[in-house]
């Protein structure tokens, strides 16, 4: 792998990411790393990453000499560029020129291999204050900025290389063709790193791992439980049984999706779970959000659980060995959580279905090293529906935590005809990318007077949730165009006769949540 280490900037995983597109496997690692950690991972390359810090701060993390001697190609950004060409003998002071943000660049001369047929001035994305003054002996200087005399340097022979700005981010329009050309000419990699060597690498190491055992996936409608799925279907067929729990709160045609459209992109086989009832009655009466959560979990859980038991009964029978659980765990949940490469935000994460307890189960990850844009082109090539590996966002608790109030059998079956004619009028009008998710929420306690023909009427009020998001983190209402909203609002006061006012939210995250619950 190209490992790229993590000096504690929010850059390493972005940079991880854009490896993978000039189609190599990268891997994020720790600065605490030693030399002969990272050497144990036998890499085609080193990036060191930006960070927060300045190289002259107390405590400032330092790369060990030792890594460029290793005959490995390194190559440095920002942070990473000025403690490299601190370590290699160069010169990193503090000139009191601060740049930030877009800064032109200038190449100098031909531009040395990594900026060769870039125009001689364009822009790139600054982020330090200290700057690099004097290249380390052996190198070129390859590009400078006015606040940085030393931009770019390179040493083609040893394979070592870097930049002052960031490459990694959209605001460098070359960037990526900066790092490729650090990945494929100065470091003489091959790019190996495609869908179609993804899906085969994974399914050999999952038929690994399972020998002639039996799995179970619980499939909860979304990307990642359908495309890790999907792989194990591919590496060992019918010894893999999907669990799909109908929990009742589901969206208008969901279950219909993984029922048909699943199983005929996939030929899995499918056990679908009805436990609308059960659900139903535990939450009768139950107007807290947390205690909403709570117990829907907990059920899910139980349910779940009597079903792998059943499933494993069942492959008992046949005489196979059973006790592997697929998950869809990705990479950045593994960097986050510290397991593997390790990172200093450390999180704890929990998949839907959890674990159940006195089942013996071996973990099965096959997207544990993909990116989210990685699971959705395995997908693709796996040939599941663009409906499933294009899905947005869905909470567990579905529309339970959507329906402010009591969860009843009537109240969804209002919240499900006004969500899927919201769902119906933004996807006609070519909104679906534009937008992270849009929940729909149902006051059900709130009633408002209006008019309908003409009779006064006493109905709920809707709430359209339109967010853009990069990663649910945080998150700003989208500006739906005019006409798209009066065709929803007509639609749903038209069409859903308890419904008789539609209305938006406009708050940011923070300090509103996405959901409403
Ligand atoms: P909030 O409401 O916290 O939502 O801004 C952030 C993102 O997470 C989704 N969400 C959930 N997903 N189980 C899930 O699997 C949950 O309990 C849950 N609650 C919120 C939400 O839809 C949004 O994408």
């Amino acid at each position: 792998p190209v490992l790229v280490i993590d000096f504690g900037a929010q850059y390493a995983q972005l940079i991880a990411r854009r490896v993978r597109e000039a189609q190599i496997y990268s891997e994020v690692m720790p600065h605490t790393a030693s030399v002969a950690e990272l050497l144990a991972k036998d890499p085609a390359a080193i990036i060191l990453s930006g960070g927060p810090s300045s190289v002259y701060a107390d405590g400032a993390p330092s790369v060990d000499p030792a890594l460029f001697e290793a005959g490995v190609p390194v190559f440095g950004i920002c942070y990473g560029f000025q403690a490299m060409a601190g370590a290699l003998g160069g010169s990193v002071e503090q000139t009191g020129t601060r740049e930030f943000g877009r800064t032109e660049l200038a190449v100098t001369g031909a531009g040395g291999s990594l900026h060769e047929e870039l125009p001689g001035r364009h822009p790139v994305w600054m982020s330090h204050g200290d700057s690099v003054t004097k290249a380390p002996d052996g190198f070129t200087v390859t590009a400078t900025s006015e606040g940085a005399p030393v931009a770019a340097f390179e040493d083609v022979a040893r394979r070592f290389a870097g930049v002052q700005y960031h490459p990694e981010v959209a605001h460098s329009p070359h960037g990526q063709e900066v790092l490729r050309r650090f990945l494929h000419e100065i470091a003489g990699i091959r790019p190996q790193w495609t869908t179609s060597s993804i899906v085969g690498e994974q399914v050999e190491r999952i038929r690994a791992q399972v020998g002639d055992g039996s799995a179970i996936c619980g499939l909860s409608g979304g990307v990642d439980s359908a495309v890790a799925a999907a792989l194990v279907q591919r590496a060992i067929g019918d010894r893999l049984t999907c669990v799909f729990v109908d929990h009742g709160l589901l969206r208008a045609g969901e279950r219909a999706q993984v029922e048909r459209d699943f199983v005929a992109a996939t030929g899995v086989k499918l056990v679908t779970v009805d436990a609308r009832e059960r659900f139903m009655s535990a939450l009768a009466g139950v107007t807290d959000p947390e205690q909403k959560r709570k117990i829907i979990g907990r059920e899910f859980i139980r349910v779940f659980e009597q079903a792998a038991q059943d499933v494993q009964d069942a492959a008992g029978e046949h005489g196979e060995t059973f006790g592997f659980l697929v998950q869809g765990t990705l990479y950045p949940d593994v960097v986050e959580s510290g397991g593997g490469a390790g990172a200093a935000n450390i999180k704890s994460h929990h998949n839907v279905g959890g674990l159940p307890e006195d089942l013996e189960f071996e973990l099965v990850e096959p997207l544990r090293a993909l990116f989210k844009d990685e699971v959705r082109r395995v997908g693709l090539e796996l040939g599941l529906p663009e409906t499933i590996v294009h899905r947005q966002p869905f909470p567990g608790p579905g529309l339970g935590i959507r329906i402010i109030g009591e969860v009843t059998a009537e109240r969804l079956e209002i919240l499900r005809a006004a969500d899927s004619i919201a769902r119906e009028e933004l996807t006609a009008a070519g909104l679906d990318r534009d937008i992270w998710q849009c929940p729909v929420v149902l006051l059900a306690d709130v009633r408002s007077v209006g008019v309908q023909g003409d009779g006064r009427t006493y109905g709920h009020p809707v709430v359209l949730r339109p967010v853009s998001s990069e990663d649910a983190m945080t998150a700003d209402w989208t500006r739906l165009p005019y006409d798209a909203l009066e065709r929803i609002s007509t639609r749903i006061t038209n069409e859903v006769a308890e419904v008789n006012r539609v209305v938006l939210d406009v708050t940011s995250k923070p300090p509103g949540t996405i959901e409403w619950e």
